[in-house]
């Protein structure tokens, strides 16, 4: 163990110079314009897994960008790590909010500032160098495999049936992903949990062309207004979800989880005070820990429609829209949610207009236990390096693949990961602390190591 530790530090700046490489490539999944850019994403990955020593290094193609898979043997005798994570990024605008260009790297403040340095370029390349740093000192004390994929951002849409195709190269008896946030970076966590998604997008139609406000307004039906107000009765006083059958297959959480839960540090004056909120809104009967993990939501992700140039134009539009999602916990489904929704709007939605109802992508909640030798491992790897024990915790984010390696390939997983929910994910500004990204490549080989040793 001590000879991968001091070949990491050894190599500490030139991990962190790659990284930046890697992080000027602009690889956003979500924007055609960005296609090439995805792709030489996926090839500056593949050449870097061949120059540290995997072997079978592939650009799998898909329907839609192509999966970076590799492999190293070492024993049959050894358990099989297969890691997992996605080299796409969100887009990055609104681009004048960032602080510096998101495609440009740089250091300050003990942190790299980028798109995607932490979501999940800057954590998928942490195993990327812990996986080096093994090969090179020969401490490798597993099987790895790797894939990296490149649309996890708009949906893993193609994953599943990747996933079917590769069932027998991609037999492993754990996945690692490090794509989630610790606590705080002395309460180090392991997630345990993460939320479904059902991602809706309403159109609604009034009038057949925009409208003087005055002439007509009063006497036609504003689509604008039939949408605000239809989203406005999908929540009750309690802040309830109110789509009939919503909450059926929710699964109720024991008392016992929950006192444990709301045991985590946690300080809600500190949190106010970060988004700079006078209060926090949710639903009634829970703590903010338990509104962001272990229940159902619902929100709108963007709402349009009618003028929203400079000035003021008065005019009663002829369309609304908004793209709404909803989180989901287990054991909900998120097809049968997606169908839900879709029934409610139609029935809620008044004569005087009409309503287009689109699905996005979703996916299904995952939990992840606590009691196998597969987290046992990662929680002794991170007492090792943070000097204390993880908490388990269950997270609000979403990474659809999660449940589809266990339904699909049968295999569990870890979630490693070493982000800070303060690190701007998906917004400007998105960083990754230094910190962070060493801690990640130290804590690596000690799972590798202790996963070894408790699976003999
Ligand atoms: N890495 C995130 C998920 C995440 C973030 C989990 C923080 C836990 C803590 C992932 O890349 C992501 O953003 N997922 C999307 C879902 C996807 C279908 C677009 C999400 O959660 O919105
Ligand atoms: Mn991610
Ligand atoms: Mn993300």
């Amino acid at each position: 163990m001590e000879a991968v530790q001091t070949y990491i530090q050894t190599n500490r700046q030139r991990f962190l110079d790659e990284l930046l490489d890697f992080l000027r490539i602009p690889s956003v999944s979500a924007d055609t314009k960005y296609k090439n850019d995805v792709l030489k994403a996926a090839d500056w990955l593949s050449a870097e897994l061949k120059r540290i020593g995997m072997e079978g290094v592939e650009i799998v193609p898909t329907k839609g960008h192509p999966v970076v898979f590799g492999y190293k043997h070492v024993s049959d005798s050894l358990p099989t790590i297969l890691v997992y994570g996605h080299y796409d990024v969100q887009p990055a605008d609104p681009l004048n909010l960032w602080n510096s260009p998101p495609f440009e790297p740089v250091i300050k403040d003990e942190k790299i500032w980028a798109r995607g340095s932490c979501d999940d370029k800057g954590q998928l390349y942490m195993h990327v160098k812990a996986i080096e740093s093994m090969l090179a000192t020969k401490s490798l004390a597993c099987n790895v495999k790797v894939m990296f994929e490149g649309e996890e951002e708009v949906g893993s849409a193609n994953l599943g049936t990747f996933l079917e195709e590769n069932k027998s190269r991609l037999g492993a008896d754990v996945i690692l992903v490090s794509d989630t946030s610790i606590i705080a970076n002395d309460v180090p966590s392991i997630t345990t949990g993460l939320r479904g998604l059902s991602y809706m997008e309403v159109e609604v139609t009034g009038p057949n062309k925009d409208l003087h406000s005055g002439v007509y307004g009063g006497a036609v039906a504003n689509p604008a207004n039939v949408l605000c107000s239809m989203i406005a009765s999908m929540h009750d006083e309690n802040r309830h979800i109110t789509i009939p059958g919503f909450y059926d297959d929710v699964d109720t959480v024991s008392d016992e989880e929950r006192k444990q839960m709301n045991m985590a540090p946690f300080n809600e004056g500190d949190y106010k005070k970060e988004l700079n909120v006078r209060e926090l809104m949710g639903e009634k009967g829970y703590t903010t820990l338990e509104r962001t993990s272990i229940r159902p939501t619902l929100e709108v992700n963007g709402i349009w429609g009618g003028y929203i140039g400079e000035g003021a134009k008065t005019v009663l539009p002829s369309k609304a829209s908004a793209k709404i999602s909803m989180r989901l916990v287990p054991h909900q489904d998120a097809d049968k949610i997606t169908q839900l929704f879709t029934d409610h709007i139609k029935k809620i939605a008044p004569a005087s207009v009409t309503v287009k109802v689109t699905a996005h992508h979703g996916g299904a909640p995952a939990v992840t236990p606590t009691d196998t030798i597969e987290y046992k491992a990662a929680a002794k790897a991170m007492n090792q390096t943070f000097g204390k024990d993880p908490l388990p915790q269950r997270s609000g984010g979403s990474i659809p693949i999660v449940a589809l390696f266990e339904s699909i390939l049968g295999v569990k997983t870890v979630l490693l990961g070493f982000g800070l929910d303060s690190d701007d994910i998906h917004s400007p500004n998105e960083h990754y602390g230094l910190f962070n990204f060493y801690k990640g490549i130290e804590t690596i080989p000690y799972y590798y190591h202790y996963y070894a040793e408790m699976k003999k």
